[in-house]
């Protein structure tokens, strides 16, 4: 049956230019919650799935037929705390081992989430001394625990699979040539991928802040002005014919608990982005920390914001209590559904396939033209 879970010899349609994006929080737990769903549903959808031996976005990629070029993942990417060395046998075990899928070996571009700073870390750890509190440099670190997002850019992490490419504590751009459109124009997608978790205010006085790389070590209004040069860099330099995305752990924009409590409203830290998308032409703001998928359009900003964080655990009930007005205003697809988002980008639009454990096909596609305002 395993052999027969993926289709090998997709036809790639030469005109589009795929990627995927996922949440992969709590990946290892993935499998077994899927499994679980499809077992007790009995529902396998188009060819014979050996359900054993792969995870959630694999299997979906797997009955999807779409490879993707890259794949993205939005952060928390290791759990509960991050990794605490290269060696770290946690990136093996839920990510490696995990995305196996042949359509998989693609790259992974990953940023970083609060938890891969080391939130959730165990205090008695600290307390006993296990774990280095203050290091200051890589080299404090050697042969003992020392939590920090650093391990996760270092190239001994990248040797061990090389898929993985990960940012950290600024932001990157990165650029995709894609196929002339029917116009014949050529086009790029320029990728801003952005550190946002030292841009989190609450974050300050956590004990995590001063572990290697954390936040008494950041620059938070550099990212700022970086993120705005790069968008300015990117807008300028595509003579108007490149795409912008970009991509962070926190929400800009979302119905999620981080953005709907009074007392922790994450989407204010991040307020100040939403000028900056609206003046230098994003099509879209993507991010994960919400465990679910939304999509959110408002009248009175052209900026679609994507929010795939459902690639491992969820949050069910999420949005219950969400008053239908107001999400009626904005929320174009809200799930608290375990899945991830497909996007094809083909000349001047881009399609976004929202894609859920529940559904075979899309259970929600938004086309968004190259924003032109
Ligand atoms: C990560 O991706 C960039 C392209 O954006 C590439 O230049 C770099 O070599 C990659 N790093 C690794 C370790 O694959
Ligand atoms: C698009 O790029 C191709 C390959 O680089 C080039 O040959 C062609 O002239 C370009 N077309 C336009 C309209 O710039
Ligand atoms: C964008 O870059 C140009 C030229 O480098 C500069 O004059 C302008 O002030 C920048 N705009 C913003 C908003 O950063
Ligand atoms: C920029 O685009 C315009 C048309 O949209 C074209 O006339 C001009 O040559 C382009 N400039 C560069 C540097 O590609």
């Amino acid at each position: 049956m395993g052999t027969q879970a993926f289709r090998t010899d997709f036809a790639l349609d030469e005109e589009e230019d795929r990627f995927f994006i996922s949440g992969v929080e709590k990946a290892e737990r993935s499998r077994h919650t899927y499994e679980h769903q499809a077992r007790k549903k009995k529902v396998i959808v188009g060819v014979a799935i050996g359900v054993g031996s792969v995870a959630l976005v694999a299997l979906i990629l797997g009955l999807a037929c779409m490879p993707p070029q890259f794949v993205i993942s939005t952060g928390d990417n290791f759990y509960p705390s991050g990794l605490n060395s290269a060696e770290d046998p946690q990136f093996s075990v839920s990510f490696s081992r995990v995305y196996s899928g042949p359509g998989l070996q693609v790259p992974w571009y990953a940023v970083m989430g609060n938890h891969d700073y080391g939130d959730n870390v165990d205090v008695n750890l600290l307390s006993e001394g296990t774990c280095l509190q203050a290091p200051a440099s890589p080299a404090e670190c050697a042969g003992k625990c020392c939590i920090s997002p650093w391990w996760q850019i270092t190239p001994e992490l990248a040797a061990r699979d090389t898929r993985w490419n990960a940012t950290m504590g600024g932001v990157v751009t990165r650029r995709f040539p894609l196929q002339a459109g029917e116009d014949g124009r050529n086009r790029s997608l320029d990728i801003l991928f952005m550190d946002t978790v030292p841009l989190i205010y609450q974050y300050q006085d956590r004990p995590w802040s001063s572990f290697l790389y954390g936040f008494k070590s950041q620059d938070a209004d550099a990212i700022r002005a970086s993120l705005q040069r790069q968008l300015n860099e990117s807008y300028a330099g595509g003579n108007g014919s490149s795409w912008r995305l970009v991509v962070g752990h926190h929400p800009v924009r979302s119905y999620g608990r981080h953005c709907t409590q009074p007392d922790s409203n994450e989407c204010e830290d991040m307020a100040f982005m939403r000028p900056l998308l609206q003046r230098f032409r994003v099509a879209a703001y993507v991010n994960g920390h919400d465990h679910d998928q939304q999509l959110i359009k408002s009248p009175s900003d052209p900026v679609h914001y994507i929010v795939s964080g459902a690639g491992s655990d969820t949050r069910p009930g999420e949005f219950d209590g969400l008053d239908p007005e107001l999400r009626s205003q904005d929320a174009l697809f809200l799930s608290d559904t375990q899945g991830f988002v497909a996007v094809v980008v083909s000349g001047n639009s881009m399609r976004v396939h929202y894609y859920t454990t529940d559904m075979s096909g899309p259970a929600y596609t938004r086309v968004i033209m190259q924003p032109s305002w």
